[in-house]
């Protein structure tokens, strides 16, 4: 394995090898650091940290100064792997907003950014990409939409949605996106995705044809213990692992609850 930082270029170019891409949130410096040392080339500081660090009940809560606190921490580990950050909901409303606060968070140490939506927010896409900021898409399942849609849904089910997403992808890759998070997306709707588009797919809940896995890593090592999606199975139990360690140093302390 080279010791090159990855870039953007090199996610397109392991799609065109059908090199499988794995990637992960890491939201702080040991966490990037311990993916990094994994050999996890893609790593994202989401907009999760919301949910899964700060107990926010769902993603829309995160502000622009959470974000780069978070990024500034990740970013520390000065990582090989490519980390990018998460536009918080309501930062990119107009294209002079969203190439403003990508600017933020690439100078907190993001090498790309990452927002939800297809052609709804393309002129804040190509703004962000004229800028010379990397972008990743997100379609599908969009958490910042998550209050007005009323849950974390399946899409592609219906004929409309699954033009949609299509067509959405297609103009994110046209637009110069290195990769594009399929977020619970129905698996053939995500593979026809994957097949019809020359940039990689990142899917999350969306089948195992994406060109790559993203997870929140506090799913994948059970840190989140009281929810875990149904799409992960966590092999290692952190949370519990935690309590157990504690349980145990407060027995030798003699220390009562
Ligand atoms: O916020 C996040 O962590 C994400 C991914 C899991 C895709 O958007």
């Amino acid at each position: 394995m080279s010791s090159d930082k990855i870039t953007p270029a090199a996610i397109l170019a392991m799609k065109s090898r059908g090199e499988k891409i794995a990637a992960l949130t890491a939201y702080d410096f040991p966490m990037a650091r311990m993916l990094d040392e994994a050999g996890v080339p893609l790593l994202l500081v989401g907009d999760s940290v919301g949910m899964v660090v700060l107990g926010y009940p769902d993603t829309t809560h995160v502000t622009m100064a959470e974000m780069e606190h978070h990024v500034r921490a990740a970013a520390r580990a000065n990582t090989r792997a490519l980390l990018g950050a998460d536009l918080p909901y309501h930062s990119y409303e107009t294209a002079a907003e969203a190439v403003a606060n990508s600017q933020r968070l690439i100078a907190a140490g993001a090498s790309y950014v990452k927002a939800e939506g297809g052609r709804e927010i393309l002129p804040q896409v190509q703004a962000i990409l004229a800028a010379g900021i990397p972008f990743c898409g997100h379609l599908g399942m969009l958490p910042q939409h998550v209050l007005e849609e009323g849950g974390y849904k399946i899409k592609g089910r219906q004929e409309a949605e699954h033009q949609k997403l299509l067509d959405d992808a297609r103009a994110l890759a046209t637009a110069g996106a290195f990769a594009i998070v399929l977020e619970l997306v129905t698996p053939p709707v995500a593979q026809e995705i994957t097949q019809a588009i020359p940039v990689p797919t990142i899917g999350i809940g969306s089948g195992s044809d994406c060109d790559g896995q993203i997870l929140v890593t506090h799913d994948l090592v059970g840190m989140f213990p009281w929810f875990t999606p149904k799409f992960v199975k966590p092999s290692v139990h952190c949370g519990a692992e935690i309590k157990t360690a504690v349980l145990n140093w407060k027995t030798l302390l003699g220390a009562k609850s």
